[in-house]
């Protein structure tokens, strides 16, 4: 199968490509702009350890970029779109908006509509569990009413609509993911877990917001890869379909702060306010995703945590220049 995957340099189309190359039968190309959203070594590090794979196409190219993009289209039959590229992170979008409207919405315009003219029969693409917002009821299930709080969960509930409309009019089968906060090697050096890491290896001050009162559905990079794995190979029925991926298992951050501090040191940590961005807690069920799925094993935060451990302390001397 002829895959191709946006943000492949990034955390989770890294992971998904490398174990979407372990099946000879699949050739990814994939594509990145390589911004410096964060460290752009680290998307380095990850692209090389991809590049030495045989089944493995990489090119430089932005998704809003219409005509670029379509050049892949023209010279690659694809069978299957899974779309990670995005403007991530919810903070960044108060004083960064437009770079949500360019990555999130126009991009993923682009590929709906390259995957029309294409005929492109089935996109995978990255919603996340921020497009609920601020929610007192849980577990969250996807038939509920969502209510996003920032341009970033706005830009992801524009790609649900979207597909909502494309998946009508023409024959794309659309399968939307509720990522819940993922975690895991190599992860993001903007999430809670890595960034502690590095404000240990580096001296750097950690900014604990909401004074660590927050709970979140911390789902390991393994479980949500081997579950995308699963899912690329199911019929769907519905035309769109719309799922969460989550461990349905929420942790304080206060307690994550503790396993941390036990095995890995302490920074220097500033308690702050909540940020308006910020829920105070999600927390989503999977069941839906379990009945598509079957898949049950999902990794407990302890033992995640201390894989994430085992990697830093094993990659220090990266880590200290990222
Ligand atoms: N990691 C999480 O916890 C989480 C939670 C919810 C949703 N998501 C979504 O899942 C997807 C993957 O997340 P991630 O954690 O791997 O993020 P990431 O930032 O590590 O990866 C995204 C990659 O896309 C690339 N990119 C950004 N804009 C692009 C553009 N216009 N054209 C081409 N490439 C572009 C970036 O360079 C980056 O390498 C994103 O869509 C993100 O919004 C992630």
């Amino acid at each position: 199968m002829k895959i191709l995957i946006t943000g492949c340099a990034g955390f989770l189309g890294y992971h998904l490509s490398k174990a979407l190359l372990l099946n000879k039968k699949n050739y990814v190309i994939g594509i990145d702009n390589l911004n410096d959203y964060y460290s752009v070594k680290l998307k380095n590090k990850r692209l090389n350890f991809l590049k030495k794979k045989k089944r493995f196409h990489f090119q430089k190219i932005d998704i809003s970029n219409y005509s670029k993009l379509e050049k892949i289209f023209k010279k690659k039959k694809i069978d299957l779109i899974i779309n990670l590229a995005a403007q991530a992170g919810v903070r960044f979008s108060i004083n960064n908006p437009r770079a949500y409207m360019n990555s999130n919405v126009l991009g993923f315009f682009n590929l709906a509509e390259l995957s029309r003219i294409y005929r492109i029969k089935k996109i995978f693409y990255a919603s996340s569990s921020s497009v609920y917002g601020e929610k007192k009821k849980f577990p969250l299930s996807e038939d509920q009413k969502i209510n996003p709080k920032n341009i970033y969960s706005l830009s992801k509930k524009n790609n649900e609509e979207i597909a909502e409309i494309f998946s009508q009019y023409y024959k794309i089968n659309f399968i939307g993911l509720r990522l819940f906060t993922i975690y895991g090697e190599w992860g993001r050096p903007d999430m809670f877990i890595i960034k502690y890491i590095i404000a240990v290896i580096k001296k750097n001050k950690f900014f604990l917001n909401n004074f660590g009162n927050h709970f979140r559905d911390f789902t390991y990079v393994d479980d949500v890869v081997n579950n995308i794995l699963i899912l690329i190979n199911k019929k769907f029925n519905d035309k769109h379909t719309i799922l969460n991926i989550c461990s349905d298992n929420p942790v304080s951050l206060k307690s994550v702060l503790k396993d941390l501090s036990k095995s890995f040191g302490k920074p220097y940590i500033v308690k702050r306010s909540k940020q308006l961005a910020d829920v105070y807690k999600t927390h989503g069920s999977n069941k839906k995703l379990i009945s598509i799925t079957h898949y049950k094993d999902f990794v407990d935060i302890k033992v995640g945590l201390s894989n994430v451990i085992k990697w830093a302390k094993k990659n220090i001397n990266f880590l200290k220049i990222i």
